[in-house]
């Protein structure tokens, strides 16, 4: 058996986890691979939303196994707040999630130290989620991280021996007022620690292999997005993982000619949270439009997000790194009313037109558009393809004619049964 991999080709916040909800009874295993909780993935069913941050979108759906790969960052008290909330709606995970003993740990030092380097960067900010992801995996490439697996042995001796070469950063380097943060942070911290041992710990690579020897289905749920990528994203306006279909084989421990199907997930229109270029951005009423009827809001941080255009230039891109072999399209419902549509086609580099995504992005890139007939549907209530608007037929097609990757399911709102395969 192989694994799928479903992604986001954009700046996060596709609906990954919508998707992965709905593609799960079609699967045994359902792991994540990368980041941690610094995305929030959310699924709507019975008229509850559920925004999940660490544990796999694959839990609403009875027995199946659900892994948290050693590709993985993990602070045990937001994983202990995510547990306990599942619990207190009906939802025991001890028998059905598993957890990699080579997952990092991301320590209480580790969101202070995100907190101090965001500060000190006034402006530069990268506008992290502050949930100490930076930190995490530098400490995990510096070959200096504290493991999942490290729980079971000495551990508070490991724990007090990283943190004081943190607290020496934070006031020798960063003057950074921790104390009472730390204080109040760690009760939780080692409390998520024990909830963490309850689970099993398991040597994940071994595994997930011998899972798709014994011939079970997996797909891995990525997080964050394309465009957010440590190698290929808008550096350093980034994410600290690698986003990209590789990243599963290097968050799983799966080898890539076990890789299947990868999805690749987007939305009709664009959006990015966090500082950084985004050519195709809208600074006016549109961008507001898109972001009010889209509800785009952080479901971690809360945070506006920014909106714009569909960008088929960074899309191609994030195609190409990513092998896409099936597409799905996000929230064509939140651009219902619009009299036309544009999508950007080709950028404007100093006066050359590229398909090719550059580089860098300055204010010398400017997006070309290609402008098309809005739908004026309701789509939140179609249920079938046959009942789709001619304009969206169009739009649909337009993208997968400029992508060479087809569109396999659309959705049409933020419920499960609000999913349309083609
Ligand atoms: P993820 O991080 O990729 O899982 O995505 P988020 O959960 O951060 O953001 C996606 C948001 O869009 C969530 O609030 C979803 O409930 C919502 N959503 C997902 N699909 C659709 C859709 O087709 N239409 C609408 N209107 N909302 C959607
Ligand atoms: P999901 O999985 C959208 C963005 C942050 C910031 C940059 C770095 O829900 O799609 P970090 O905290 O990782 O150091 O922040 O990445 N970012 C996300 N944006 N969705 C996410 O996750 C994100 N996770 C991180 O806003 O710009
Ligand atoms: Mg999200």
């Amino acid at each position: 058996m192989q694994v799928d991999v479903l992604l986001g080709l954009q700046w996060g916040d596709e609906g990954k986890g919508k998707v992965v909800d709905v593609l799960t009874p079609r699967y045994d295993v359902i792991t994540r691979f990368q980041g941690g909780p610094n995305a929030g993935h959310t699924l709507e069913f019975n008229n509850i939303k559920h925004v999940l941050h660490t544990i796999p979108s694959g839990i609403f759906r009875g027995d199946k196994i659900n892994i948290i790969g050693n590709g993985v960052v993990i602070d045990p008290s937001i994983f202990k707040k995510e547990i306990e909330s599942l619990k207190n709606i009906g939802f025991d995970l001890t028998k059905t999630l598993y957890i990699s003993k080579k997952a990092h740990l991301i320590l209480p030092t580790h969101r202070l130290l995100d907190a101090a380097s965001e500060a000190a960067k006034g402006e530069l900010k990268i506008g992290s989620t502050l949930k100490g992801i930076g930190p995490t995996y530098r400490d995990k490439i510096g070959r200096e991280g504290l493991r999942i697996g490290d729980i079971l042995h000495n551990f508070k001796e490991k724990y007090q021996e990283r943190v004081a070469q943190h607290i020496e950063l934070l006031t020798k380097f960063y003057q950074f007022d921790y104390k009472q943060a730390l204080e109040d942070y760690e009760k939780e911290w080692f409390e998520g620690i024990e909830v963490i041992k309850q689970f099993q710990l398991i040597d994940s690579e071994h595994f997930i292999n011998n899972l798709l020897l014994a011939g079970k289905s997996v797909i891995a749920e990525g997080a964050q997005g394309t465009m957010l990528d440590i190698d290929f994203g808008s550096y350093p306006f980034v994410t600290s993982s690698n986003t990209i279909a590789a990243g599963a084989c290097t968050g799983l421990g799966i080898a890539p000619n076990k890789i299947g199907k990868v999805y690749g997930i987007f939305k009709a229109y664009c959006t990015r949270v966090g500082s950084g270029p985004f050519p195709t951005e809208l600074l006016d009423g549109t961008g507001e439009t898109l972001r009010r009827i889209g509800k785009e809001y952080g479901a971690t941080t809360g945070r506006p997000r920014r909106c714009g255009w569909l960008d088929l230039v960074a899309l191609r891109y994030a195609i190409m790194i990513d092998g896409v072999t099936d597409l799905i399209m996000m929230k064509a419902d939140v651009m219902d009313r619009f009299e036309t549509i544009k999508i950007c086609t080709s950028y404007s580099i100093s006066g050359v037109i590229t398909k090719d995504f550059p580089n860098e992005i300055d204010d010398q890139v400017t997006p070309v558009y290609t402008e098309l007939k809005g739908w004026k549907t309701d789509l939140t209530e179609v249920d079938h393809t046959s009942k789709f608007p001619e304009e969206l037929s169009n739009y649909i097609q337009f993208i997968e004619e400029y992508l060479g990757v087809p569109v396999t399911i659309v959705s049409v709102g933020p419920n499960r049964s609000q999913t349309i395969e083609r």
